[in-house]
């Protein structure tokens, strides 16, 4: 597709953090574009990660002020949003004023929104814009090739697959609002299991179908805070994060079961768990697919590479060896391209491919609104303590006890009698 392109796509990133720099990165394995403009609410932010982009080569990027004058500047063509949750609407609403008739596209990072009615809310205002919703897992080798394999050879010659498992943990997030429910819209639920659901659904879509051909039919959801309102590791929390767990946490693990119906009436099952009190070499992920003749299983922890290093070895802690990395000694396992691993440069690649062709992505703002409300449904059946049948109803003004910064660590424990 893209050699025979000869238009080079300029993008221009909002948020200059770990996720906005993750993505820079990813472009080095892209030929049609180009990183002009990276943007942030602090300025000395975005110029750094201006010169990441220059330093690698991935574009001449420039820092900007406010995103209007991003967008407006010569050669931006397209955005990419990776600010943080809570000002998702406001940086939407900024960039689909100022890029009218201009932009080839929109990208935003997962989750699509905080709940329902903001994730509608955002569709509602890239109405006309060319979307992408940016869930690198769906473009993971590990998931892409995997699902290809599968569904060439196994549920070609003996019938589809019938359950997908996908887990992401690690042992917490790197900056105060994802901390805070309010700010990010729940805890690991809403942060990391949009990328498990959506990878465990994208697994069981027959690849000829659209996502259309599978209906979920129930869901079912716990959430529990298991470490950190103990008062010790609230206590370093509150130290590390500013936020207080013993009064006003979020979850730091969810599970969800999630059944789907597919066109022959076939029963489908997503089973999906998610953790922020996962305590090994670092992020992990982790998928199973079941057929009936045929399993797939892959984590991105079991890779061919590890190093060890003595007690005599010490040093400086880092994320250098693997995200959310929590030791520098012992074996441990390398992830050695971890944008083209996670599935960044999949991802970026396509979206760069479709913006440029004028062609809809594989996943867009709708697929983001899909899976906010699966999630929601998931706080909805936790808060419950029921499975719940989908439709579910008053998904659209749902907001988690999380977020209304109702839920205690105790309420794991309430159920039906
Ligand atoms: N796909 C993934 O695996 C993945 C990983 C991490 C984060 N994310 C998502 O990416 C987004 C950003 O996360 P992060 O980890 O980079 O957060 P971060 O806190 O590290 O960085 C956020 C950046 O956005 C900037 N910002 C804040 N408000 C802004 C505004 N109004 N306008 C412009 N810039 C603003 C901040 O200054 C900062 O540079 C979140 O939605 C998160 O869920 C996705």
């Amino acid at each position: 597709m893209q050699g025979s392109m000869s238009k080079r796509l300029g993008i221009g990133i909002v948020g200059a953090g770990f996720n906005g720099t993750f993505h820079i990165k990813s472009f080095l394995s892209i030929r049609h574009a180009d990183v002009l403009g990276v943007c942030s609410r602090t300025r000395d932010k975005a110029e750094k990660a201006a010169a990441v982009a220059r330093d690698l080569g991935v574009g001449e990027a420039k820092a900007y002020g406010s995103i209007t004058e991003m967008v407006q500047a010569p050669g931006i063509d397209a955005v990419w949003v990776c600010s943080p949750n809570h000002v998702r609407i406001e940086v939407i609403e900024e960039i689909v004023q100022s890029g009218k008739g201009k932009l080839l596209g929109i990208a935003c990072e997962k989750p699509l929104a905080r709940n329902v009615a903001e994730a509608l809310k955002v569709v509602e205002l890239a109405k006309g814009f060319n979307t992408g919703y940016l869930e690198n897992q769906v473009y993971a080798p590990m998931v892409e090739r995997g699902k290809d394999i599968l569904w060439r050879r196994g549920a070609r010659a003996v019938g589809r697959p019938y359950l997908a498992r996908a887990a992401e943990e690690h042992g917490g997030p790197h900056e105060p609002w994802f901390w805070r429910g309010k700010d990010g819209g729940g805890g690991v639920l809403n942060d990391m299991m949009c990328h498990s659901i959506e990878a465990a659904r994208f697994l069981l879509t027959d690849p000829a179908k659209p996502r259309s051909s599978l209906t979920p039919r129930t869901v079912n959801a716990d959430i529990a805070t298991l470490k950190w309102s103990r008062p010790e590791y609230a206590k370093k929390l509150k130290a590390m994060m500013g936020v207080d767990y013993l009064k006003k946490p979020s979850e730091d693990f969810a599970r969800a079961t999630v059944s789907w119906e597919d066109e022959s009436g076939n029963p489908l099952i997503t089973e999906v768990t998610t953790s922020w009190s996962f305590v090994g070499p670092g992020a992990r992920l982790s998928l199973e697919v079941m057929g009936p003749e045929y399993y797939l299983q892959g984590t991105s922890l079991n890779n061919h590479l590890n190093v060890f290093f003595s007690r005599e070895v010490s040093g400086k802690t880092g994320e250098d060896i693997v995200e959310k990395q929590t030791a520098e000694q012992g074996l441990m396992p390398v992830v050695t391209d971890e944008p083209g691993e996670y599935g960044y440069t999949g991802e970026n690649r396509h979206m760069v491919d479709c913006f440029l062709a004028k062609r809809k992505p594989t996943e867009t703002f709708e697929d983001g609104l899909e899976v906010t409300r699966l999630l929601m449904a998931c706080y909805l059946s936790a808060e419950r303590g029921e499975r719940l049948s989908w439709p579910v109803k008053g998904l659209d003004t749902y907001v988690p006890p999380v977020a209304r910064e109702e839920y205690t660590a105790r309420d794991v424990f309430k159920g039906k009698k």
